[in-house]
């Protein structure tokens, strides 16, 4: 079974002399799918959904989506490989586990061969949860956890329109248990998606707070993975990659929403996010994030921005040195400063852009109230990102960041 700490290191016999751990290289593996990558590279779905073997595809995309004018033009491309697709849009954000048997049933008296998600991490999320039905059935809901998925899934291909969740490239699954109003964390590299194509050209239509939200998803995917306990040298250079790109380019996709640079970098960014955090995982900004979104139903990145800087904080009092090179890849300058500053900085940082891009600065805003603390920490406890945070977490810490974030 793969341990959500990182990969499995071989065990040192009784008889082997001491080994520096210190000069021993981590065993790393890295797990990515085929990436395509480009202004335009929508058309080239129909390739890439026949290359999986598909026939009948079912499209699983949202109205916003659609109204937008990208299930048409991807439509189109699979008509040109001859595909006969079908299309299932009744997917909300933060995808119900309602909505995703739904689809599973439409998937299966179809006769579907192949998932193409076309929408933001909802979309995917909704994809994904069919493909594991399809494959291992019995309830959504059970896959909660780590590698319970055992069975092989069909085809994944992913196409994302926000900047971004990553879930196009991680082997996450997040949905909503709305009996219990939580949202649960479905993980196991049997949901690392075949192929990702990721058009910048559909970040265009994106509301501006969607913009703002997802970018400091984003944002939060490169921070926390890179101070996460499962953190590798592979996965740390598209961690930093993406914090930097997200400082640079945020603000321009927002002050000038057509320019194809910036919204090419955010989707860079979203990418070296999604790379950085399937391989290293995340922390207690999403472990708490999820409970908040799942009770409020309310925007995941929205949440992760207003959380960010208190867990910054958190982490920051314990391992201060892993900020060092944080708040150097955001443009901060922190040469010669001691490394308690630098997590004083990266925080102040990130509420700013916060500030800048219109996010809340507290949960009150976003309608959590002091009464909802307890069990929000209490569920925070058993959300499997909480295992990766890099700093030793209890029911009373959870409590405290929620208290300084309302
Ligand atoms: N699986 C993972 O690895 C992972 C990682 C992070 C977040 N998530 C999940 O992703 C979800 C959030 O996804 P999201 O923030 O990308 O948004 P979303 O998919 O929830 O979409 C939000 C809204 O934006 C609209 N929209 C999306 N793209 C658009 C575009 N280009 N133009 C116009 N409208 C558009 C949609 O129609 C929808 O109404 C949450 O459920 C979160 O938990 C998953
Ligand atoms: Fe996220």
């Amino acid at each position: 079974m793969q341990s959500i700490a990182g990969p499995d290191v071989p065990t040192q016999r009784p008889d082997d002399p001491p080994v520096d751990e210190t000069l021993r290289p981590p065993l790393v593996k890295f797990h990515a799918p085929e990436v395509v990558f480009g202004l335009g590279s929508l058309g080239e779905a129909g390739f890439s959904a026949a290359r999986l073997g598909a026939r009948r595809p079912m499209v699983v995309t949202d109205p916003g989506v659609i109204e937008a004018g990208w299930c048409d033009e991807l439509l189109g491309h699979l008509a040109g490989s001859r595909l006969t697709p079908v299309v299932w849009s009744d997917v909300t954000p933060n995808p119900k586990d309602h909505e995703i048997h739904a689809a599973y049933e439409r998937y299966v008296e179809e006769g579907c061969d192949v998932l193409i998600a076309l929408g933001g991490g909802s979309c995917i999320d909704a994809a994904k949860g069919v493909a594991i039905l399809s494959g291992n059935g019995g309830q959504i809901l059970d896959y909660g956890g780590v590698d319970l998925v055992a069975k092989p899934i069909p085809p994944l291909l992913m196409i994302p329109s926000t900047s971004g969740t990553g879930a196009d490239v991680s082997q996450f699954c997040i949905v909503t248990d709305t009996a219990r109003s939580v949202k649960i964390t479905i993980m196991g590299r049997a949901l690392v998606p075949d192929i990702s194509i990721t058009d910048p050209r559909l970040l265009v239509t994106m509301p501006e707070w969607l913009n703002a939200a997802t970018g400091l998803d984003a944002l939060t995917h490169g921070i926390e993975s890179f101070v996460s306990l499962a953190h590798n040298p592979l996965a740390d250079i598209h961690a930093l990659n993406a914090v930097g790109l997200v400082c640079q380019n945020l603000r321009t996709t927002i002050l000038r929403p057509t320019e194809e640079g910036a919204r090419s970098k955010m989707a860079q960014a979203s990418l070296n996010a999604g790379l950085a955090f399937t391989n290293a995982i995340l922390g207690a900004t999403h472990a708490m994030s999820h409970q908040v979104g799942g009770m409020l139903d309310l925007p995941h990145g929205v949440v992760n921005g207003v959380l960010l800087p208190h867990v910054i904080r958190f982490n920051g009092a314990e391992l201060p040195e892993r900020f060092v090179p944080i708040a150097q890849a955001m443009g901060l300058d922190v040469v010669g400063a001691p490394p308690d500053e630098a997590v004083e900085r990266v925080a102040e940082a990130v509420r700013a852009l916060g500030d800048e891009v219109g996010v809340p600065r507290g949960l009150g805003a976003l309608g959590v109230r002091a009464e909802d603390i307890p069990r929000l920490s209490e569920l925070t406890l058993s959300d499997a990102c909480l295992t990766t945070n890099p700093r030793q977490t209890s029911v009373e810490d959870v409590m405290a960041m929620f208290r300084a974030a309302l």
